[in-house]
């Protein structure tokens, strides 16, 4: 009803100085007179107008002050809900208060009464407006206001989701993103919905050929990844990785933190030789180099193979990890021809030294390429894309990740205090 009463008044005179919404409760806090009354104090204020509605009485205390003399400004009235007498019943309109309890309380009374005290009250609501024009241009003409100068309102740009939806305008979009969607009712991955993911009962595995490799790779490759997965999660506290994340758990610091310093040490000497081996293995055997020839020529430009040697793993301390991915990939891939290449490239290097073996990084490496190149599911652009781009580190660090989160609650369990390195631990030395 303000909103209404605004818009009317907003149409025929120069504005508005003070609108009040009172009653409409059982028990407002104020009366209808009160503000009047307020009102009629203000020298901004040339007229008044009231909006009320049936039921309760607070209109005849306007009614009263009329009445009296004590409102000097004109006052235009309506009181809403005259319909109410066409109902045989009783009926409660929208406001707790509105509810015509008697004929005083009825719309009609109430407007009889106002028009009486001295309000000019229209014939119905559609009346008010004209009522208003009238006076506002009578008070106009005694001179009694001044009209102010209409103001163009600025005109409110149009709201830039409004108008993508319209498909009025195409806004630069800053980002693309090809492997998950949110806008729908649920996310989906690659394409495939999250309910799907859980009705198929989909592994890690497969939610990773969704998001890394854009596209559902066979079960096997699938379960190829989380063998991956369960077999780097962690390599005992000595290592690179958890040896920091366990200092930096030791140091009091955040999951977080404690996390990321051990993933720093992911590189090119502790688990993040996967792409390089990848690299290097798919070269040599593409350009069918035997392994005396790929190796020694490696060592001319001075770069270890990535993907051999290891700092405890030996021709007689082999590693587990490497055996069971190899037993894997040879019952379960059509073809492993990389990851033969790597194993004659580990015999040549095995006779140059024992440690030098194929480490999980080397077995890792050649085992993908074999999976891309044999799954008939990549062109052999997106397979140099996947090595080019380094995709197979990936799997290290996610997996890693597992293992770290695992010592950081370790040491928190285990209540570990600030880790200080023993003296006797270090070669204090001038002359290295
Ligand atoms: N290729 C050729 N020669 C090598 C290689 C290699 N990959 N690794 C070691 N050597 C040689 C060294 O040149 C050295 O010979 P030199 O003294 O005549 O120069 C000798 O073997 C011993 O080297 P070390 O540095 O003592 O070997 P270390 O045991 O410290 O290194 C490491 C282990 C870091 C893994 C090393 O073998 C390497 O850099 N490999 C390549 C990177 C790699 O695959 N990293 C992943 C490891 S697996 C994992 O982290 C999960």
């Amino acid at each position: 009803m303000s909103n209404e009463l605004y818009n009317v008044l907003a149409r025929v005179t120069d504005g508005l100085y003070e609108g009040i919404a009172i009653g409409g409760d059982v028990y407002p806090g104020s009366t209808l007179s009160d503000h009047v009354l307020r009102l009629n104090n203000i020298p901004q204020i040339k007229l008044i107008v009231v909006l009320g509605e049936l039921g309760g009485r607070d209109e005849y205390s306007l009614v009263e002050a009329l009445k009296q003399g004590k409102v000097s400004k004109p006052v235009i009235a309506w009181v809403s809900g005259t319909c109410a007498k066409l109902f045989k019943s009783e009926v409660q309109f929208g406001h707790a208060g509105a509810k015509s309890g008697g004929d005083l309380e009825s719309a009609q009374a109430k407007n009889k009464a106002l028009e009486e005290a001295g309000a000019i009250v229209p014939t119905s609501f559609e009346g008010l407006e004209p009522a208003i024009k009238i006076a506002f241009q009578k008070l106009v003409e005694d001179g009694v206001i001044l009209p102010t100068q209409e103001i163009v309102p600025p005109s409110v740009p149009e709201d830039l989701s409004s108008a993508i939806k319209s498909g009025k305008v195409r806004a630069p979009t800053h980002i693309v993103s090809t492997i998950c969607d949110d806008r729908g009712e649920e996310p989906t991955y690659a394409g495939v919905a999250m309910s799907t993911i859980i009705e198929k009962d989909f592994g890690v595995g497969d939610v990773i050929s969704l998001l890394w490799f854009k596209r559902s790779l066979p079960r096997y490759c699938t379960k190829f990844i989380e063998m991956c997965i369960l077999l780097c999660a962690d390599h005992g506290p000595c290592v690179s990785g958890a040896h920091n994340t366990i200092v930096t758990s030791r140091a009091g610091k955040d999951l977080v933190s404690c996390l990321v310093s051990g993933l720093l040490t992911i590189g090119p000497r502790f688990g993040g030789a996967i792409d390089d081996a990848a690299r290097y293995f798919k070269d040599a055997n593409d350009r069918k180099l035997s392994p005396y020839e790929f190796v020694e020529s490696m060592k001319g430009k001075g770069i270890r193979v990535p993907g051999i040697g290891h700092r405890i793993k030996s021709r007689d301390n082999r590693d587990k990890r490497v055996e069971l991915l190899q037993q894997y990939a040879r019952s379960h891939f059509p073809s492993v021809k990389y990851m033969e290449y790597a194993v004659i490239v580990e015999t040549y290097t095995l006779s140059k030294a024992s440690n030098l073996v194929l480490n999980v990084d080397g077995c890792i490496g050649s085992l993908f390429l074999d999976l891309l190149a044999s799954c008939a599911m990549f062109s052999q652009q997106e397979i140099d894309e996947i090595i080019e781009i380094g995709y197979l580190n990936g799997l290290f660090v996610l997996a890693r990740s597992i293992g770290l989160i695992g010592h950081t609650f370790d040491q928190r369990r285990l209540k570990q205090p600030l880790y200080r390195h023993p003296w006797e631990d270090v070669l204090y030395s001038k002359y290295v």
